[in-house]
This record gives C-alpha cells, sequence and structure tokens, in this order.
C-alpha cells in the first residue's frame, strides 16, 4: 500500500480523511462540470480509493475485512456526497436559466402605466348604467343569426328592398344539416334581440310589459373608413306595454340625452324610413356648437313585428330606438376618425 506524502496515519484514518475532505471539496464545487471531475477524481480508477483498495490484498485477512468494510462505506459516502451535490447545482442551474430567460411583465407598470378598459367598453357599460337607472333591464343575443332573427320578423321580407340597407355578411352552411347558405349570417344590427325578447317574454310569460336594452357587436359588409367600421356596436332599447305613444319615445330619447351627454344637450326626431317601426325617426343629438349629430334610428314597433313575436297588436304597442355606441363615443370624446378605436395606438388609448 503506497503511503501519502505527509504520514495519513493507519489506512483507516486515511480513509475517514479522505472522506471528510472529498465531503467539504465536493460542498465547495459551483459547477456541474466542474462536479464531473472532481467526481472522477474521486471515484474513479485512478483515485486514491481506488488504489487503497487495490492494496487490500496486501493485508492480513482480519484487516482486510475491517478495510474492506471502510472502503465499501467511504466510497458510498462520496458518491453520495456527489450525488447531492449534482442534484442541487442542476436544480439552481435550471432556476438561473429560467430567471434569464423570463420577460420581466411588471416593467411597463414600474414606469407607471397601468391598463384599462377600451373607450368602446367604458362606453358600452356607461349606456348600460344610465339605463338600468332608468329602469331597464339588459338583454343580450347571438352575433350569428339566422335570417328570420336579423330581417324576416322584423317585416323585412326576402323581396325587401330595404334589405340593401343593410350590408350583409353571410355565413357558407354546406354541410350543415338543414341549414340553407343565406340563412345565417352575422347580425346586422342589434334589433334581432327584440324580437328575441319579446318572443322569450311571451313564452315564458314574464311580459309585456317589457324595458329592455340590448347593448352588442353588430358586422356589415363595409371597409373602414373615418365614419365607418365592419365590426362596431349598438344599443338597442325597447319598450312594450299598453297604450304607449310617440311621446314617450320622445321623452325616453330626451331623457337619456341628458343623463348621458348633460343637462345642456338636447335631442330631436326626425321623420325617417325603418321596416320594423312605423312610424320611424332619426334622432339628432345638439352639439355644444348648435349643430345636429345623428346617432340613431327610432320608432313605434310595427304591427307585423309585434305580431311575429306572438303579440297582439290592437292589445300592445311600443317603442324602439337603436345607437351605434362607437358614435356615441366619438361624440362624447370629440375623435374625429373611428378607425382610431381598433388600431391599437397606446397613445390614442393612453389618453381615453
Ligand atoms: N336597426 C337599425 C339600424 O341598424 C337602427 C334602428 C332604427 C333600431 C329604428 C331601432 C329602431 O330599434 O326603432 O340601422
Amino acid at each position: 500500500m503506497s503511503s501519502a506524502p505527509d504520514d495519513p496515519g493507519s489506512p483507516l484514518e486515511e480513509l475517514a480523511a479522505l472522506v471528510a475532505d472529498g465531503v467539504a471539496e465536493v460542498a465547495a464545487v459551483k459547477r456541474l462540470d466542474q462536479l464531473g471531475e472532481l467526481g472522477g477524481r474521486l471515484l474513479g480508477k485512478r483515485s486514491r480509493l481506488s488504489s487503497i483498495r487495490a492494496g487490500l490484498r496486501d493485508v492480513s485477512a482480519d484487516e482486510r475485512a475491517e478495510l474492506g468494510a471502510a472502503l465499501h462505506e467511504a466510497r458510498g459516502r462520496l458518491e453520495q456526497a456527489v450525488e447531492d451535490r449534482r442534484r442541487e447545482l442542476a436544480r439552481a442551474e435550471t432556476a438561473d436559466r429560467l430567471a434569464r430567460e423570463s420577460l420581466d411583465l411588471t416593467e411597463e407598470l414600474g414606469r407607471g402605466r397601468i391598463g384599462h378598459a377600451h373607450v368602446i367598453t367604458q362606453t358600452w357599460e356607461r349606456l348600460e348604467d344610465v339605463f338600468v337607472g332608468m329602469g331597464f333591464t339588459v338583454a343580450t343575443g347571438p352575433e350569428v343569426e339566422t335570417d328570420w332573427f336579423n330581417f324576416e320578423a322584423l317585416n323585412l321580407p326576402p323581396s325587401h328592398p330595404a334589405r340593401s340597407l343593410w350590408d350583409t355578411l353571410y355565413l357558407r352552411t354546406d354541410g350543415l344539416e338543414g341549414v340553407d347558405d343565406e340563412q345565417l349570417l352575422l347580425r346586422t344590427h342589434t334589433s334581432p334581440v327584440q324580437v328575441r325578447t319579446m318572443l322569450r317574454a311571451v313564452r315564458e310569460g314574464w311580459g309585456p310589459p317589457i324595458h329592455v336594452v340590448c347593448p352588442g357587436r353588430v358586422y356589415r359588409r363595409d371597409t373602414a373608413d373615418a365614419t365607418h367600421l365592419p365590426v362596431f356596436h349598438q344599443i338597442e332599447m325597447l319598450v312594450v306595454d299598453r297604450h304607449v305613444t310617440m311621446a314617450d319615445l320622445a321623452g325616453t330619447i330626451e331623457e337619456f340625452t341628458k343623463a348621458y351627454f348633460g343637462a345642456d344637450l338636447t335631442s330631436r326626431l326626425r321623420p325617417s324610413y325603418f321596416p320594423f317601426t312605423e312610424p320611424s325617426a332619426e334622432v339628432d343629438i345638439s352639439q355644444p356648437d348648435g349643430s345636429w349629430l345623428e346617432v340613431g334610428g327610432c320608432g313605434m314597433v310595427h304591427p307585423n313585428v309585434l305580431g311575429a313575436c306572438g303579440l297582439d297588436p290592437e292589445e300592445w304597442s311600443g317603442f324602439a330606438f337603436g345607437f351605434g355606441i362607437d358614435r356615441l363615443a366619438k361624440i362624447r370624446h370629440g375623435i374625429g376618425d373611428l378607425r382610431e378605436f381598433v388600431s391599437n395606438d397606446v397613445r390614442f388609448l393612453e389618453q381615453l
């Protein structure tokens, strides 16, 4: 058995020192590649451990049993130390790599930029609040509609010329059993929610009277320009009761105008045409500079619409209006071009 340069004492003492030093060295290693190297040096063929093992054949049988057991234990402890350290370093390296590769998503917050609801969402919610404050409830309907809800029940039969007023986006339905092409579409207005609400009220037996507002997204085959977007938003109002009149409609619109825009603004109705109302009117709202701005349409619900929804027009009457939410936001915030709403320019969005 070869001896170490500074007298290592008995082989058992030397083994104890080898383990103590080895464990300390392993604990001090900082990188996985260095640990591999050290492991080889402590446990490999040319390690001191191996040469002590090779010396076993030169010792007496008694000593051999004792030394053999000590060797076995020493190897075990060193292997365990290397394995434990390997795990620690691997975990630390993974954590380190994740930390380096992660994006700091709080960076923007740190600079004081906090997100908020889009101006259209804010307008939508404010409008809902105003109407709920006036005693209305909110009703919704699907964006993919059938021809019947979007047109036919609203007194627009297939041949009706007013259909060209709504540039409709139809959905291809090939493969959908029982549905023909030109029957499924993206709703062109929120008026089909009127129909759905009246039908539901009758079916479920809770109305009329009906007082609902129906906000939602609508679609038209339009190219985006300063005053049109192919996807935009409307809010529809519907009242059905006994003996309601055009004066109730005008009064409701005026009350809404003051609640939403302020007491100094006023509304007016101009005669117009919509297939689902008779009589019909355009709604204008006065501007601070004295001009008038058109915000939507309204009228007394047409008897054919009430009839399609299972209501007797001799007993019930109703009024309705539909406003463009985007247009209301445009007026309220003095925005020049509707496309600003969808261009995602932070400088624009931050102001509102
Ligand atoms: N649906 C119409 C449109 O999109 C707007 C409208 C007009 C709605 C008159 C109404 C109404 O409820 O009575 O152009």
